[in-house]
């Protein structure tokens, strides 16, 4: 593969669908892997209908993971917690524009702290709300499912506003990167990377898959057509 042609595409495998009584064995597998960053979902039982897993398990994630965390916080006022995820390993910290209401505030939070700093849309929610804050991101998440879940089926409206939203960030001359959250396999991530987008985050596809570590390669090696 020549210069030209080698992606920029970050893969980040999403540890809810892990395997959580071998957790040390599946975080090994991500280490090993070419996965880029590991996905984290924190949710609170309050702005989505369902817990996953708080700081001591992040923690213990963090004493194996060899490649940096990527935190989505799934809270109401995430701004109670972000110091201390910071402490527990987060180099990247995305917060849902729905759970923010001093949201330029939270991201500047985020980046004191010294960590990539985030806005994650639902479904619902279109790319022109970012106008004002996209120039203080490092990352857009955009939510290709509602979130609370995995293994849930891929909304395909997405493709159009990653679309939008590539539009918006190059012709701002902005490096934010487009990160996908949802549904994503080779077939909707090929389509995603083609609309222009720059991080995959994968769950299922990954961790239900009986060879994880082809799922993330087959990822990691998709090419813009
Ligand atoms: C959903 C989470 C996702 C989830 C994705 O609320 O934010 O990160 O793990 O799972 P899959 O890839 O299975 O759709
Ligand atoms: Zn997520």
């Amino acid at each position: 593969m020549n210069n030209e042609n080698m992606s920029n595409l970050l893969i980040a495998p999403s540890l809810l669908a892990a395997d959580f009584a071998n957790l040390q064995r599946d975080v090994e597998m991500v280490n090993n892997s070419q996965a880029d960053w590991f996905h984290i979902d924190v949710m609170d039982g309050l702005f989505v209908p369902n817990i996953s897993f708080g700081m001591p398990v992040i923690e213990a994630i963090n004493r194996h993971a060899k490649k940096p965390l990527d935190v989505h916080l799934m809270i109401e006022k995430p701004e109670r917690y972000l110091a201390e995820f910071k402490r527990i390993g987060a180099k990247n910290i995305t917060v849902h524009y729905e759970a923010c209401t001093h949201l330029h505030r939270t991201i500047q939070q985020i980046k004191d702290l010294g960590c990539l700093a985030g806005v994650v849309l639902n479904p619902a929610t279109p790319v022109s709300v970012l106008e004002e804050i996209l120039p203080d991101c490092e990352i857009i998440l955009l939510m290709s499912v509602n979130p609370g879940y995995g293994g849930q089926n891929f909304i395909e409206s997405t493709y159009e506003k990653v679309r939008k939203l590539r539009k918006m960030i190059d012709e701002k001359g902005l490096s934010t990167l487009i990160e996908i959250d949802g549904g994503v396999n080779q077939e909707t991530g090929q389509k995603l990377v083609n609309a222009g987008a720059d991080v995959l985050i994968a769950g299922s596809y990954v961790f239900s898959n009986t060879k994880p570590l082809e799922a993330i390669s087959g990822l990691k090696n998709i090419v813009k057509a």
